[in-house]
């Protein structure tokens, strides 16, 4: 009997572990007749992968439960009821908390266990019994997902490491991803070749910590102990197909040797690094427990950048931490005019409880903080449009994601991983070409194929 199909939306928040997570969600759920669907409303099944972050990230979910609301009620009385999971790492960290606070919800399910969900799901059906599955087992989780993944496009994110334990003093992730853990060289080799096999052309290999990775060696080289992630890079690039590797996120004090050689050695390593330093004030380093110095993380970029001197160079930033002075912040503005950033992200300090960083003296006022935000992301803001500015006139080698928003037109990544829209055959999709770039805006870079070039 043809199994009967169900609709399945899935809500993605947070970083890209997320993405992934999300992803793996929807193949556990194939084979029991789950179809993805763009919309809410009419789902037979809702998942949000929520964010715990930032405040705002975690209060996001409660606004988009209150939306669901209504769809469920008017779905509850056609004998063919919605199920709501939260998963990710609000579910993580606020389990208990989200069942009181949104009876709406069905079954919260943490990051490491979303291998159970069929047979949660199928627990909830019978009997609204058990609930709530936030237990720790990473190894479970990978070892039960692994397998064929459905592929959408050239670019895919590909899980190496997850969790961390490094508890910066900010940060909720060592409490919802829990202890630092990697998969084995061999699961992430047939997972990439999977990948590869599909036409996928690029990888992103992530982990909350992805340069901590050390992984089980592969079959045959077990006298190695655990691998690092260089050395990972090193053997994936020989994938053949597999034309562009990335990772992220890093941390300063993962940055080894190996993996930075790998920057000079390796042509399918994109000339892209993601390296968060937070704060520019080695006292607030400290008060974050980030266990480098600003000097330190300069001595980092300084290496990368004689590895593989046109790296662009991007980052994280906190400004408005407890204790942080003008003086602590222009040590920050200073810094990255240091560093001269190709990208950045930049947050404001949100408290979140049970970190330790909520309970500091001397929080810094919302109205200094917001200024300081201001400030610091107009020097960003500056540095990448010179950044990308500077590619003008350059011929560089786009991965052809997807059509443009205009017709005619293909949208594609640039090594730096700048956007990159220009007019082309939509054949050119999942192909890497040259183009001209011929102007750059803050967000983007728009060039001429070169073949066009070549005409003209
Ligand atoms: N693992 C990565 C980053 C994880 S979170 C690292 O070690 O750098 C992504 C970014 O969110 C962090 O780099 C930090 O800049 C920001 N962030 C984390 N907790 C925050 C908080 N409580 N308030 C504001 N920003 C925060
Ligand atoms: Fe959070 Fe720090 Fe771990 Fe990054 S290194 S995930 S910021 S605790
Ligand atoms: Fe958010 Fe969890 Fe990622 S808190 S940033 S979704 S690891």
């Amino acid at each position: 009997m043809a199994q009967q199909r169900k609709k399945l939306f899935i809500k993605t928040y947070g970083c890209q572990m997320n993405v992934y997570d999300s992803e793996r969600m929807r193949d556990v759920l194939a084979p029991l007749g789950y179809e993805p669907s763009d919309r809410p409303d009419d789902a037979d099944l809702v998942i949000l992968n929520t964010c715990h972050i930032r405040e705002k990230a975690a209060e996001k979910v409660y606004s988009e439960l209150g939306r669901l609301r209504p769809h469920k009620e008017a779905k509850a009385g056609t004998g063919d009821p919605m199920t709501i999971a939260v998963a990710g790492c609000v579910a993580q960290a606020e389990g208990e908390e989200i069942m009181r606070r949104a009876p709406v919800v069905d079954l919260v399910v943490g990051p490491q266990t979303y291998h159970k969900l069929p047979e949660l799901i199928a627990q909830t059906h019978r009997a609204r019994g058990e609930r709530l599955e936030t237990e720790f087992e990473p190894v479970a989780k990978f070892d039960a997902l692994a397998g064929d993944r459905a592929v959408d496009g050239y670019t895919a994110f590909l899980t190496v490491q997850e969790g961390c334990d490094k508890f910066c003093t900010f940060c909720v992730v060592p409490y919802t991803r829990g202890a630092e853990w990697s998969r084995p060289v061999d699961q992430i080799v047939a997972e990439a070749r999977m990948l590869a096999s599909k036409g996928v052309r690029e990888i992103t290999l992530l982990g909350q910590n992805v340069n901590a990775f050390h992984g089980a060696p592969p079959a045959g080289h077990e006298a190695d102990g655990p691998w690092g992630l260089g050395r990972l890079l090193r053997h994936l690039s020989l994938i053949g197909g597999l034309d562009r590797i990335r990772y992220t996120t890093s941390h300063p004090n993962d940055m080894d040797d190996e993996l930075i050689a790998a920057h000079g050695d390796l042509e399918c390593l994109m000339p892209y690094l993601h390296l968060p330093v937070q704060s520019g004030s080695d006292k607030i380093l400290h008060a974050m427990n980030r266990k480098h110095t600003f000097e330190s993380y300069v001595r980092v970029i300084e290496k990368v950048r004689a590895a593989r001197p046109d790296i662009a160079i991007s980052g994280d930033f906190i400004v408005g931490f407890p204790g942080e002075t003008e003086a602590d912040f222009e040590a920050t503005l200073q810094g990255v005019k240091a560093i001269n950033y190709a990208s950045a992200f930049s947050f404001k300090y949100s408290r979140r409880p049970g970190t330790p960083g909520a309970s500091m003296p001397m929080q810094v006022d919302e109205v200094v903080a917001s200024e300081r935000l201001a400030r610091l992301q107009a020097v960003l803001e500056e540095q990448q449009g010179e950044f990308n500015r500077s590619q003008i006139g350059k011929r560089l080698p786009v991965l052809f994601e997807k059509a443009g928003r205009l017709p005619g037109q293909l949208h594609g990544r640039s090594p730096y991983l700048q956007s990159v829209h220009c007019e082309g055959p939509s054949g050119l999709i999942g192909q890497i070409a040259e183009v001209t770039i011929t102007d750059a805006s803050r967000n983007s870079l728009t060039g001429l194929l070169d073949a066009k070039v070549d005409a003209a």
